[in-house]
């Protein structure tokens, strides 16, 4: 066994590499020894062919990208995979670098995990401003990554910032660019990583302010959130220190909410007494905000108002807001809402002109994946229904158009029979013309083309047939 001693840099280990290969040395001869490492690491930053002119020894490219971002894994036997499987390609054993053989899955395995690390570097930097360089401002970052990744991942940030030079530290190394070259220092200067440390400033004050304001707890799924930026890098993320405060917060409502459910579900003793007896007297919420009278508001981001001009004579009523309604806190912004939208110019009106509501003012939904599924609303109609009423006596338009049953539920007071009594009628509601049609949301989920230019059609019939109502 014979002890090879390099200076630890990719480049070093391929030099070395190459003159044993070319004394035909085998993998199991060699014990490979690092001494500390040098600083020309951007010599590993691009990966190169391992031929000389003088050297018979081939190897493909795409072997030696795996190489270079291997070399970066950190591992005790990191230099002894990367030789063995070298060895063997170079042999004619091409299998040594496929997925398929241990040697080849591992070497890939370390590559995939080592480009991971490069994305969180680029990701999760945060640069602070400290002072100025040449007259431009001079950036400063601290960034710990798992395995030795700054040389190959530091060029990214070249050119990317303007005429502003910046210092990367990590544990081990600092890349620093002036504007025109890129140096890194291994290891990193004591100077330097105090520097980058250091305490936060305005810009970041900022942000944090901003990221804890945007924060939605709705949203939040510490699963999904750790395993995109997992949790090492939070302490070094000016964001950071709030993230377990606002994930906390936001599984305690979670957990209130689920609490409150399980104690609803158990089984009990019936008490003969009528549920008006047993009411407490409590204030109606005055304000849709904080509306109570059903629970929908527990899991909504916020209850969606109506909007429109105060004096507009048409008045449109939808179901309930949808996932992008219930985040813009506005109503028919979403895939219906764009069916809406065109089916009004189609019947030569204007969305600034009309009033636009919904029969339910929170998003009723049902986890499904990641997304938030549509639930239809049902018991929350008839309480929603003060909210609805309180927009009629303030609007007063002249044309109400019921889109879809919820709506015109909400209005009738009870469930309507079959849509189709009521579709292409002009009839009165307390002194008010109405006419029902389709929800947009029906013309979307409609199979067949043909059905679809039906229901899209009749959409813009009723909506003309209100504007000309409107009309002298
Ligand atoms: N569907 C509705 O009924 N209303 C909206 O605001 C969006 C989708």
């Amino acid at each position: 066994m014979r002890t090879v001693s390099f200076d630890g840099s990719f480049a070093g280990w391929r030099r070395v590499a190459r003159q044993l290969l070319e004394q035909d040395i085998a993998p199991h001869e060699i014990s490979w020894q690092t001494e500390p490492l040098s600083n020309d690491l951007f010599a590993t930053a691009d990966a190169q062919p391992l031929e000389t002119a003088s050297s018979t020894i081939r190897a493909p490219r795409q072997l030696a990208d795996l190489l270079n971002l291997a070399a970066c894994y950190r591992h005790p036997q990191r230099w002894a995979l990367l030789y063995r499987v070298l060895w063997r390609v170079v042999r004619g054993d091409q299998a040594a670098m496929l997925a398929g053989d241990e040697d080849g899955s591992e070497l890939r395995r370390w590559a995939k995990a080592v480009r991971r690390e490069i994305h969180h570097l680029h990701a999760f930097l945060r640069f602070k401003q400290r002072g100025e360089h040449a007259g431009n401002p001079h950036y400063v970052a601290w960034h710990e990554p798992a395995h030795d990744v700054l040389a190959l991942a530091a060029p990214h940030f070249c050119n990317r910032m303007g005429n502003s030079s910046w210092l990367i530290a990590t544990p081990e190394a600092a890349a620093l660019w002036d504007g025109k070259t890129l140096t890194l220092e291994a290891p990193c200067p004591t100077g330097l990583e105090a520097l980058a440390k250091q305490q936060r400033d305005d810009g970041e004050r900022l942000w944090m302010a901003y990221y804890a304001s945007t924060f939605n707890p709705a949203r939040a799924n510490p699963k999904v959130m750790t395993g995109h930026m997992p949790r090492r890098f939070w302490k070094d993320l000016p964001e950071g220190p709030l993230i377990p405060t606002l994930l906390s917060e936001a599984r305690t409502g979670t957990q209130r909410t689920a609490q409150a459910k399980s104690v609803s579900e158990q089984t009990g003793k019936t008490v003969p007494v009528s549920a008006a007896e047993v009411l407490p007297v409590r204030e109606q919420p005055s304000t849709l905000e904080t509306c109570r009278r059903c629970p929908l508001w527990q899991r909504a981001t916020q209850a969606v108002p109506g909007e429109g001009p105060l004096n507009a004579r048409l008045f449109l009523i939808g179901e309930q807001p949808g996932d992008q309604e219930d985040l813009q806190g506005r109503p028919f912004m979403g895939p219906a809402g764009q069916v809406l939208d065109r089916a009004i110019r189609e019947a030569g009106l204007q969305r600034e002109s009309l009033y636009l509501t919904n029969a339910v003012k929170h998003f009723k939904w049902t986890p499904q994946g990641r997304r938030r599924k549509h639930v239809t609303p049902t018991v929350e109609i008839a309480p929603c229904r003060h909210w609805l009423e309180n927009e009629l006596d303030t609007i007063k338009p002249d044309v109400i158009v019921a889109l879809g049953a919820t709506a015109l539920e909400s209005l009738m007071h009870r469930k309507p029979g079959s849509l189709s009594e009521y579709m292409g009628r002009v009839t009165q509601w307390q002194g008010r013309w109405l006419i029902v049609t389709y929800h947009p949301s029906y013309v979307l989920r409609v199979p067949e083309e043909a059905r679809q230019r039906q229901a899209q059609a009749a959409l813009i019939a009723a909506l003309v047939q209100a504007r000309q109502l409107l009309e002298p």
